[in-house]
């Protein structure tokens, strides 16, 4: 069956949109609406018309569309794509810790479930977390949760001193210096750019730190021709089409090791979304009261960001 056409017909007769991560298998980027950043993809479930947003990304970000459009039918083509990062914040032992902590802001990256999200009181996403941060007074007392490189990243940065929940994403996590280091031996001339959720020696080898959109948006303007990039595989798809004269190395760069394929996101393919799209389902289905506790802290986010000029 020709999965592409298929879609395409399903998308006018069910007035549906297709909201794709970078992170997905080509094929599926070259179907959707919209292929971004968590942070872009909040802002367009936020912003869309359609009767059913089709969600090629994992299971927190279908979760964010659909507390932001809880009359739409939100399906997600395989259930099962969780996050690591995600299930490192149990919500029971999030409660349990955040009780350490009285008078503090809790801030949470989007990756994170929606018991986590009503938890908190401010969501931020890799592409506006500095900005968000910061516009808080430097000793005002912040919980971040739940990614620890992140958090620590911002605490660097931004001389603060947040307090951090211990989670990590287990595709950035394992990404090491030492590995960088040595493909940086063996291409002198490529320019390091990576991903905010890997450990600190990595992020202090790279000239440019950033959530995926704004790594696309570098390899674009940077004048190098070559580019190790500390990141999920998926990404390199839209940077080699954007710029078919520079070259992208992955790490780790051994071919025997797809590590950094996250995988949770290559869960979808191009026929369970076609699936998801003709039965309508699976669908997210979500308890209102969560849902209206969760939307607070991610409007908040996208209110935010309008004002500080991040997103349109
Ligand atoms: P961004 O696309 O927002 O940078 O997020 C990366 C990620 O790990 C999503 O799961
Ligand atoms: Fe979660 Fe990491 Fe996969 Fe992103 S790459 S969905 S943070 S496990």
């Amino acid at each position: 069956m020709d999965f592409a056409s298929e879609i395409a017909l399903l998308k006018k007769q069910k007035n549906a949109v297709i909201l794709a991560h970078y992170y997905q298998v080509p094929e599926i980027q070259d179907i959707a609406d919209y292929v971004g950043d968590s942070l872009g993809l909040a802002q367009k479930a936020a912003q869309t018309d359609a009767d059913m947003i089709v969600f090629a990304g994992v299971h927190f970000m279908a979760e964010t569309a659909k507390i932001l459009n809880p009359d739409k039918l939100v399906v997600l083509p395989d259930l099962e794509a969780g996050c690591s990062l995600a299930d490192s914040c149990p919500p029971n032992d999030f409660a349990t810790f955040l009780k350490n902590y009285p008078g503090h802001t809790v801030i949470s990256y989007i990756n994170c479930s929606a018991e986590v999200k009503a938890m908190s009181d401010l969501i931020v996403t890799s592409g506006n977390a500095v900005q968000l941060v910061e516009s808080f007074p430097k000793n005002h007392p912040v919980v971040f949760a739940p990614d620890k490189n992140l958090g620590g990243y911002i605490n660097r940065l931004t001389g603060r001193n947040m307090v951090l929940w211990d989670g990590t994403c287990q595709v950035h996590d394992i990404l090491t210096a030492e590995a960088i280091i040595k493909m940086k031996m063996q291409n002198p001339d490529a320019e390091i750019i990576a991903h905010p959720e890997c450990q600190a020696p990595v992020l202090e080898l790279a000239s440019f730190v950033g959530s995926t959109t704004a790594l696309l948006a570098y390899t674009k303007k940077s004048d190098s021709r070559k580019f190790i990039v500390a990141t999920e595989t998926g990404i390199i798809y839209q940077m080699q089409q954007a710029s078919p004269e520079k070259s992208f190395l992955v790490v780790p760069s051994d071919e025997t090791c797809s590590c950094n394929d996250c995988p949770f996101m290559k869960l979808n393919t191009l026929e369970k979304l076609y699936l998801a799209m003709k039965n309508e389902r699976p669908a997210l289905e979500m308890d209102e009261t969560l849902m209206n506790k969760a939307r607070k802290p991610i409007e908040r986010m996208l209110d935010l960001s309008v004002n500080l000029g991040l997103i349109k």
